[in-house]
């Protein structure tokens, strides 16, 4: 099996590299990947395997339509990941979410249907459905999302969507809650407030600190998705969760413990503009359906990550910082 993977330089792509090259998988132990990746200030080709053997990497833009025909061809499926990923840069300048978000997705969908590529799976988020009082949300939940970056991942969706059913497109997508793990990068909230602790600055916190988000661990994601692509159902959109729900402040109050710090490292910011209060899916229908279940706990894996940052200061560290 061949499986090109988009936007795998980046952290939750490089992950699941890693781990279908590692055989980590059912049914991974012979794929071959190859990697497209435009390396923005996101990705590094060194959080992948560039030795491994069934790997090969291809620097360039997934809104190149003459690269993606020249490279899509020949592969059994594609796991889609490349996009902007970070909410705070999508308020100050959306355009560049819309065009790889939206209009890149686009021509991933369509090289594929050009090439005849058996299946797409499609990495969203669970930010597509907007901000939740109460409850949780299923796979049939209005999409209101707020942000561009969420607008951007849910035109992305439903374009999947429309070439699912105009087409019959083999596409599955996924919506996921918030991740943490290894290689994540510093402007993210965990590794930021992870780094800054560790080198003894400051960190901000948005408002009063009430936002609620589900954490799952990388890990956790990238099983779920291999589940999906392997054994899901073709037009299916599977939501995957299972993490914490925290609070910001909770979160940061678990980082400070494991960090030995006080609440007197804690700056409170200007909260973010339409900022979602709370976040919280229902995952039941991947759990039913393929079986999944998380295996990191909140506290294992959050003294895994604090670990790996101390562990790994090449990856964070920059000459400025
Ligand atoms: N991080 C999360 O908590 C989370 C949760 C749910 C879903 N997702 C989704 O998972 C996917 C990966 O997220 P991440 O956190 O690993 O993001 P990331 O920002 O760490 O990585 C994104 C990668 O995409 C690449 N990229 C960006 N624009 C590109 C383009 N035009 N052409 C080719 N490559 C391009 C970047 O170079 C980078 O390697 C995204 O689609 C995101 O919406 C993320």
């Amino acid at each position: 099996m061949r499986i090109l993977v988009t936007g795998a330089a980046g952290f939750i792509g490089s992950h699941y590299v890693r781990e279908v090259l590692a055989g980590s998988y059912p049914e991974s132990a012979d794929v071959h990947v190859t990697v497209l990746d435009r390396l923005t200030y996101a990705g590094r080709r060194e959080n992948l395997p560039a030795e491994h053997e069934r790997f090969t990497f291809v620097r360039g833009d997934i809104c190149d339509r003459d690269l993606l025909d020249r490279v899509v061809p020949g592969h059994d499926a594609i796991v889609h990941f490349a996009a902007e990923s970070h909410v705070d840069r999508s308020v100050t300048a959306p355009g560049e979410f819309i065009r790889t978000n939206v209009t890149g997705t686009q021509q991933v969908l369509d090289a594929a249907l050009q090439a005849g590529v058996d299946r797409v799976l499609h990495v969203s988020t669970d930010e597509v459905y907007g901000s939740v009082e109460t409850g949780t949300w299923t796979e049939d939940s209005p999409l209101l999302p707020n942000s561009p970056y969420a607008a951007s991942k849910a035109s992305s969706d439903l374009v999947a969507r429309a070439y699912h059913r105009t087409h019959g497109l083999d596409v599955r997508i996924t919506r996921c809650s918030n991740n943490y793990g290894p290689y994540q990068h510093p402007e993210k909230l965990i590794p930021n407030f992870v780094t800054r602790l560790l080198t003894g600055r400051h960190v901000p916190l948005y408002g009063d600190g009430r936002n609620v988000r589900e954490w799952l661990h990388v890990d956790d994601h990238c099983r779920a998705l291999h589940l999906v692509l392997t054994k899901g159902r073709a037009g299916e959109v599977y939501n995957i969760g299972g993490g914490s729900g925290l609070s910001n402040r909770e979160m940061t109050g678990r980082l400070l413990a494991l960090l030995g710090a006080d609440w007197d490292m804690v700056r409170h910011v200007e909260d973010r503009p339409g900022h979602d209060f709370r976040y919280a899916i229902d995952d039941s229908k991947i759990r039913e359906e393929l079986g999944y279940a998380p295996r990191w706990s909140i506290e294992s894996g959050l003294e895994a990550v604090v670990n790996w940052y101390r562990d790994h200061p090449g990856f964070w560290r920059t000459p400025a910082s």
